[in-house]
């Protein structure tokens, strides 16, 4: 049996040769390139390919792999947004998922990225490196004084609530499906418009779908309290990027945490040697803005995520080829 990795990174590296190193049946190839047309026919003669969520698996590349009869395709990440389904599904390929590498490791970013702004470190850091070491005007928010409305509970959404509350905040949630257990704790509103009124932050942990594209618009901004702040470590086109800089623009967003981007493919994790040479005025825009946190997609990015995802997919997968199944399959 044959496995190739794409994409795998130096820091994945050790954990993919620990893997095949345990698992001496599976003979495992592996590329720091990713899986696009250019990469592709790499994977002709193996029976499944792991690769990672960084650029759409176009209808192209699926149809090769379906060429080359590789019927197993295992995503190291969470969502699948960006796999083509009509043609996976022509190909007959599954796809396996990890759904939770680390829940944890998302959670922990978003309350760190959520402390920054609330308490203006970013706006301190900027003084201070021109030597300004005053305090006023930028007082800071606490907190335990405020209320965060989490969109979405799976267990990212979850993991972020038990930190929220243990920073004393007051935690209320909307998700289509109910927690059994954050029912009881009485914590879901019944629609996104109460929870957009009664906010403080809203802490996004959807997965991208066609119903909810720009569920942050104009329209939605306009239902939230003023100087909300928006947090979003899930997916960039949960947001439409032109009406959070309408909302900057006039105040009524306090400021916001972006771990990702509409327009972050062939964008985040590339270095352009200089801030003036990312070649994205929208994200220059609010990157400038010293309410405005952008990340390059790293909420994931922490060593047990890494182990995980590498052991997680390369598990699925061999499953997958040698029994048909796995738990972590998805439907597309
Ligand atoms: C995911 O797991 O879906 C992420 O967003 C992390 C990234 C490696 C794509």
């Amino acid at each position: 049996m044959k496995i190739i990795a794409y994409g795998i990174r130096d820091d994945e590296k050790p954990y993919l040769d620990k893997w095949s190193e345990e698992n001496p049946d599976v003979e495992v190839a592996s590329t720091g390139e990713l899986l696009d047309d250019s990469t592709v026919d790499q994977a002709k003669g193996a029976d499944g390919v792991v690769t990672y969520q960084q650029k759409p698996y176009t209808a192209s590349v699926l149809d090769k792999l379906g060429s080359f009869g590789i019927k197993f395709l295992s995503l190291r990440n969470v969502g699948v947004d960006n796999i083509d389904a009509a043609a996976a599904k022509r190909n007959g390929i599954q796809v396996t998922n990890v759904p939770a590498y680390s829940p944890e490791a998302i959670a922990e970013f978003t309350v760190t990225q959520l402390m920054r702004l609330l308490r203006r470190t970013n706006t301190f850091d900027r003084k201070q490196a021109n030597g300004d070491l005053r305090w006023a005007p930028d007082i800071a928010d606490e907190l335990n004084q405020m209320t965060v409305g989490v969109f979405a509970t799976g267990r990212i959404g979850r993991a972020a609530m038990r930190i929220y509350k243990g920073f004393g905040a007051k935690v209320i949630a909307y998700d289509i499906y109910h927690n059994p257990e954050l029912e009881k704790e009485g914590v879901y509103v019944d629609t996104p418009e109460e929870l957009y009124a009664q906010s403080d932050v809203i802490s996004l942990h959807a997965p991208a779908t066609k119903e909810n594209e720009h569920m942050i618009n104009d329209k939605t901004i306009a239902q939230m309290k003023d100087g909300v702040f928006i947090l979003n470590p899930a997916r960039g086109a949960l947001i439409d990027t032109d009406a959070l800089i309408r909302g900057l623009d006039s105040g009524k967003i306090g400021g916001a945490a972006l771990d990702t981007y509409e327009n972050e493919v062939g964008i985040f994790n590339t270095d352009f040697g200089s801030f003036d040479k990312i070649p994205d005025e929208r994200l220059k825009n609010l990157m400038k803005r010293e309410n405005i946190l952008v990340s390059p997609h790293i909420a994931f990015y922490t060593k047990r995520a890494a182990r995980n995802m590498v052991y997680f997919a390369m598990d699925a997968n061999k499953s997958l080829i040698n029994t048909g199944k796995s738990d972590k399959l998805v439907e597309l």
